[in-house]
């Protein structure tokens, strides 16, 4: 598929996306280069995803973009989605984020699947247990096997890394070790679409 007709396709696929969804709760599809070789994906949108319909652009976002700029890798090269696209929230006097339900990953799987075949990136990087269960392996230990390269769909070589927004849970020594050992993925990532 030529550039234009993969920014095309990704346009009537979010188009797709939009008007398929649940959308009370605010929605945010993939972002990023058609053409990328590496495709980042995390859990759900937050708030701040959904006001704007973009992945990551809140606090987890900013932790990203951190771990990108170090492994010198551009965000504009990459492509950003999540596993789920709708922002999954219960009451607690006002809208709060909740964990995705399985039923919403696997409502939402096919929008991913449909991503990945425009896509098709060389690199896949699962950030959290829900995108590394659905793309790696169902049964994914993250302390296990964070770091690791695995066979990934279409073909890509993927690796599984902590969801930033764990990381930032972290007080202390032990977020900033987790940001190292993250700092350690991605830079392995780096490497891997350089080759
Ligand atoms: N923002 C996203 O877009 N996805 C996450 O998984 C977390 C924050």
């Amino acid at each position: 598929m030529q550039r234009g007709d993969k920014a095309e396709a990704l346009a009537r696929l979010r188009e797709e996306a939009r008007m398929a969804g649940r959308h009370e709760t605010g929605f945010a599809f993939g972002e990023g280069s058609p053409e990328a070789r590496l495709m980042i994906v995390g859990e759900a949108p937050g708030r701040r995803e959904a006001e704007l319909g973009k992945p990551f652009v809140g606090a987890s976002g900013k932790l990203l973009d951190r771990l990108l700029e170090a492994a010198r890798i551009d965000r504009d090269e990459v492509w950003i989605t999540n596993v789920v696209k709708w922002r999954p929230t219960r009451e607690e006097g006002g809208r709060v984020n909740r964990a995705p339900r399985a039923a919403e990953v696997a409502a939402d799987s096919a929008w991913l699947e449909r991503e990945l075949e425009v896509i098709r990136p060389r690199v896949v990087l699962c950030l959290g247990i829900r995108a590394a269960s659905s793309l790696i392996h169902p049964d994914f230990k993250m302390n296990a096997e964070r770091g690791k390269w695995f066979p990934g769909p279409l073909g890509s070589r993927a690796m599984a890394s902590f969801h930033p927004a764990y990381v930032l849970r972290q007080q202390g020594a032990d977020g900033e070790q987790l940001i190292d050992l993250m700092q350690q993925d991605f830079r392995e990532i780096g490497k891997a679409i350089e080759r």
